[in-house]
């Protein structure tokens, strides 16, 4: 016989504790997964959103293309439209640049400033980019307009999520 006998009161409070803490576990797992989930979900911003935009209407000549999709922020919902200046360049490539101003977050616009005419001008300090969304040096942009991942489906322009240009 062991001398390290275990009492009967030490027994019980063995067995108790390891009963207690398996249910205590099992409560409490499902509300922490609970908590977390949305933070565990993997993000959709790998996801392409479709545009209205036909892929053979699009030009030479940048068009703004406004497109709108479903933005899960944890546990709210909201419903996004985002915007996108694109065109075909001189290979036909289509290039969709953001229109978010690299200085300040201002919105770009095409072809809108008389005295720079085929540039990406933003009003808010006077910045300047050329038709690639390449910044004008000389003016308050500091990088060249985030670009947006392109794809087709059935005929129609599909976007993923803009990138700075180096990343692209
Ligand atoms: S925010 Fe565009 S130039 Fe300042």
């Amino acid at each position: 016989m062991s001398k390290h006998r275990v009492s009967r009161r030490q027994f019980l409070n063995y067995t108790l504790t390891g009963v207690g803490g398996f249910m205590a576990a099992g409560m409490l797992m499902p509300m922490v997964r609970f908590a977390v989930d949305p933070v565990l979900k993997a993000s959709a911003s790998g996801d392409f959103i479709p545009t209205p935009q036909k892929i053979s209407e699009i030009t030479e000549e940048p068009t703004r293309v406004d497109f709108s999709f479903e933005q899960k922020d944890a546990w709210y919902t909201s419903e996004v439209t985002n915007t996108a200046w694109v065109y075909k360049d001189e290979n036909g490539e289509i290039v969709a640049l953001s229109p978010v101003c690299k200085h300040l977050g201002c919105v770009v616009d095409w072809n809108t400033d008389k005295a720079n005419q085929n540039r990406f001008y933003c009003p808010c300090h006077g910045g300047l980019y050329e038709k690639d969304g390449t910044n004008v040096p000389g003016t308050p942009p500091i990088a060249k307009l985030d670009v947006y991942p392109t794809q087709e489906k059935d005929g129609f322009l599909l976007l993923g999520k803009a990138k700075p240009r180096e990343e692209a």
